[in-house]
Parts: C-alpha cells; sequence; structure tokens
C-alpha cells in the first residue's frame, strides 16, 4: 500500500520510536532506496553508500553503539547506515559510465569529463569535500524518510552514536563515514507533534 498523498507524507511524519514486528523484504527497502537516491549532490557524484542492519545480531550490536536510542533500534524492521564518501572524486568513473550507458551524453565525451572532474576536484580542500559528502548525505536522509512514508514506513533520524564504533563496525571501506543512522518500521507508537518556528519568522525577503 503506497501513499502518494505528498502532504500527508510530508506534513504527518514525525520521529517513531516504537516499531511494529515487521520484516521489510530486501527488495522493498531497495525501493525506497532508489526513491531516496533520487535527491540531487553536488555535480551528482552521489557521494553515499549504505548499510542495511537487518538480523536479531546486527541490531544487537548496532543499539550499543547508539546512547539512550536503543528502542529504536531494536524493534525496528532494520536500521539504515547512511556512509558518506569523504573522497568525493572517487565516483567520477562510475557515475561518467553509468551518464554514458544511460544515454545522456556520448561515450567520446567520457574521458574528456572524467579529466574534467579529476582536476576540478585535485584543487579542493578536503575539508570542502568533507562538508559536501555530509551535506549531500542530508539531503538523501530527507528524501529517504518520505521514501519510506511513501512506503507506509515510519522513521526516526538518530544521530547519537558513537561513529568510531559504528565506523569500525559496519563501515565497508575505509573513506566512508556513517552520516546519519535511520531506524525504520511500521510505528507502534503516535509519536509527539513537534512545534515548528513558522517560515514567516525566520525569512527575510530581498
Ligand atoms: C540530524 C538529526 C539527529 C537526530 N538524532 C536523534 C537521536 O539521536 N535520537 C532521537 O530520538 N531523535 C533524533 N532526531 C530526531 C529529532 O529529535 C526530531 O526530528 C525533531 O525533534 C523533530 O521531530 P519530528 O521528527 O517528529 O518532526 C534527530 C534528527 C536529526 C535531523
Amino acid at each position: 500500500m503506497s501513499n502518494n498523498d505528498f502532504l500527508d507524507v510530508v506534513v504527518n511524519r514525525r520521529s517513531i520510536r516504537r516499531y511494529k514486528d515487521k520484516k521489510i523484504d530486501r527488495q522493498e527497502i531497495l525501493d525506497i532506496l532508489n526513491l531516496a537516491v533520487k535527491s540531487p549532490s553536488s555535480r551528482n557524484m552521489q557521494p553515499w553508500e549504505f548499510v542495511v542492519v537487518e538480523s536479531d545480531e546486527a541490531k544487537d550490536n548496532l543499539s550499543q553503539m547508539v546512547y539512550s536510542n536503543v528502542q529504536q533500534i531494536k524493534t525496528s524492521s532494520f536500521a539504515l547506515i547512511i556512509f558518506s564518501r569523504q573522497i568525493l572524486e572517487d565516483n567520477i568513473e562510475v557515475v561518467a559510465e553509468g551518464e554514458v550507458v544511460s544515454g545522456n551524453f556520448p561515450a567520446e565525451n567520457k574521458d574528456e569529463y572524467v579529466a574534467y572532474m579529476k582536476k576540478s576536484y585535485a584543487s579542493m580542500d578536503d575539508d570542502s569535500k568533507a562538508h559536501i559528502a555530509t551535506f549531500d548525505a542530508g539531503l538523501l536522509t530527507a528524501n529517504f524518510l518520505n521514501a519510506a512514508r511513501h512506503f507506509g514506513y515510519d522513521t526516526n533520524v538518530i544521530g547519537g552514536f558513537v561513529r568510531d564504533q559504528v565506523k569500525n563496525a559496519f563501515a565497508p571501506a575505509d573513506n566512508l563515514n556513517p552520516a546519519i543512522v535511520i531506524s525504520v518500521g511500521i510505528a507502534n507508537e503516535e509519536g509527539k507533534t513537534t512545534y515548528r518556528i513558522p517560515a514567516e519568522d525566520i525569512t527575510k525577503f530581498v
């Protein structure tokens, strides 16, 4: 059952920290992720990778690294760890090849594009790259929350985790840092409504 009501998806999303006992199959998880990766990213470098923590053993392991956020992890159908790729240029080749295969630009332009991008990233410092990677992971996160709701699931974004421990236990590669953890499942609580400062109070038109 998918929710195509954009306003309901966005307006009625709230952090859910207790879930019903339900497994979500891997294809559906990939379907949610394939919506999430529609997020924009700086120069389309898509500097993210995912680890789906779904087994009881892996959830138990992760739950020891999340301070007071244990219930969300333990009751979730799965927890998603979004890793951000600190070296943005690592994805140039794979993105260039994908653009060619998708027909977005001609094969003969690929080498020139790759060379241009590599040169451009060579002059960028590591802090700027890390900032971009983290920012892009944030955009992906917001998209993921809404994509999950489209599929009927709720979420809790969890920034409270021990970064080194999560990196050591779950990172697919050393140049990937855990940006955020998100618990996902079918809500087993209402969730609290939370206040938003009205846009009128925080917006200046110039
Ligand atoms: C970057 C980030 C980190 C967060 N970390 C936690 C966390 O560690 N534990 C938790 O219970 N909620 C966490 N939250 C959820 C926020 O508390 C929540 O989004 C906020 O209070 C607004 O409530 P809502 O999500 O229900 O709209 C985090 C949210 C964000 C965006």
